[in-house]
């Protein structure tokens, strides 16, 4: 915030009008505080919604919500006796914790329609950390405002790489708790990166700017009446596998049919449960096949999730299954059958550059995948290349590469998956 860099500690920060008439004249006046709530893109009013206030300070934006519905919880790194003064005065229900944005990660707070992080990034150690806490705990939309360095020239600016100034010291207003000034573009890029589907600039001026961090993606607009993009697979980008860790910082890989000529990834919406998902990277694999990179949503509760592809101007198209916190586990596994992936001969493998074992497991997990599956033939750990649906029997279909250093000879074929093995009844041939 650029109104307190200077300002004295002590003292009200913030501007009360209280029942009775009493006027609390702080730091920043009411019409200040009253014209920043007015820019928020939220409804007038919030009965029914849960509004979480990190870095209340006095308080109120704390007590605005509430009086307008909400139920709100208020938090703050440092306990204020103002804070608590105006919610004795106002007999406020507000849940005041006192906590650091770092903290609430574990805090079991649940989530939040919407969540104020006002004046609070700029004083931060690691911005990019406490957005995605933020991003985390919101349903619909935060509202962050900070310190920038480029209020006034940011359009000028527009098309050049955002840039974030670090003040190692007291370098920014002589304060040690200002730790970085980001330019409006790069506060926008790291709203963003921390997972919010969209950030849309209220108010840029000054040394100050405004932005509310959407986490579900526009309506679909009204008559928008192109195909669907045909979703075909969704694996995490780090290992290929249907499985993700809701706390990692994790990356989806799409692939996807869309038979425009021309397409910018800015177009593309997923959604994960609902979550709009940022595109990072979009390039065309083969005809109207193309491949994406998105973000995971941050926050999402363990389970199966739909993933959905549309455009700006499509519907969603069939969604596809990815699994978040689900523990592969099995009662036990069975190898039903084995064969050389080339040469389809049973029990028998061909090492080397297409050398493939083909192997049928029954009792795998669902989200069994080729990341979680282990396949042991002799010594050797086996890379997974595929795992199949199940077959009318239940069975899966594993393919797994045989490389070159296996030597000849009959080998024990082992299948893991968690803490459950199956080793088969028959020796496995690899032949030269
Ligand atoms: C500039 S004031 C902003 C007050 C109010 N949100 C506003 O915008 O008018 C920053 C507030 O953030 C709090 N704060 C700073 N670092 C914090 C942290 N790591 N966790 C929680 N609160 C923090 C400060 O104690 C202070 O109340």
């Amino acid at each position: 915030m650029p109104s307190d860099l200077g300002w004295a500690a002590g003292g009200w920060y913030h501007s009360f009008e209280l029942p009775g008439g009493t006027r609390i004249d702080g730091h920043v006046s009411l019409e200040v505080l009253r014209e920043r709530y007015a820019r928020f893109p939220i409804p007038a009013d919030l009965s029914g919604k849960r509004v979480l206030d990190i870095g209340a300070w006095d308080g109120w934006f704390t007590f605005e919500a509430e009086r307008r519905g909400a139920q709100v919880t208020a938090v703050d790194c440092v306990e204020l006796e103002s804070f608590r003064q105006i919610h004795s005065r106002l007999g406020s229900k507000a849940d005041y914790r006192i906590l650091d944005v770092f903290d609430l990660r574990n805090a079991g707070l649940g989530r939040f329609d919407y969540v104020f992080f006002l004046g609070v990034l700029y004083h931060l150690k690691h911005p990019l950390l406490g957005l995605e806490i933020v991003c985390a705990l919101t349903r619909e939309t935060a509202l962050v405002d900070s310190y920038v360095t480029d209020g006034d020239t940011w359009r000028e600016r527009a098309g050049e790489t955002p840039t974030m100034e670090f003040y190692e010291t007291d370098e920014l207003a002589g304060r040690l708790d200002n730790w970085h000034g980001p330019s409006v573009s790069c506060l926008m890029a790291l709203c963003r990166a921390a997972g919010f589907a969209r950030a849309e600039l209220l108010y840029a001026g000054g040394d100050f700017a405004s932005v509310a961090c959407h986490r579900r993606w526009e309506p679909v607009p009204a008559g928008a009446d192109e195909p669907a993009p045909e979703l075909l697979t969704v694996v995490n980008h780090a290992d290929y596998g249907i499985n993700f860790a809701s706390q990692g910082d994790q990356y989806l890989t799409c692939w996807f049919n869309c038979e425009r000529k021309q397409l910018d990834r800015k177009e593309l919406r997923l959604e994960v449960e609902g979550f709009g998902a940022p595109v990072l990277f979009l390039r065309r694999d083969q005809g109207a096949r193309w491949v994406a990179n998105f973000r995971l949503p941050p926050g999402l509760a363990p389970g199966w999730k739909d993933v959905r592809l549309r455009l700006a101007h499509s519907g969603f198209g069939e969604p596809v299954r990815i699994a978040v916190d689900i523990p592969p586990r099995a009662e036990g596994l069975a190898i039903r059958e084995v064969c050389g992936g080339r040469t389809w001969s049973r029990n028998q493998v061909l090492p080397g550059d297409e050398g493939m074992l083909s192997v049928w497991v029954a009792g795998l997990p669902d989200n069994a995948d080729r990341a979680n599956l282990r396949v042991y033939l002799g010594a050797g750990r086996l890379k997974i290349d595929f795992v199949g649906p199940p077959d009318a029997s239940g069975s899966r279909q594993i393919n797994a590469r045989v490389s070159n250093e296996l030597q000849p000879g009959s080998h024990n074929l082992k299948i893991a998956i968690g803490e459950v093995t199956a080793v088969f009844s028959r020796l496995v041939e690899v032949i030269s």
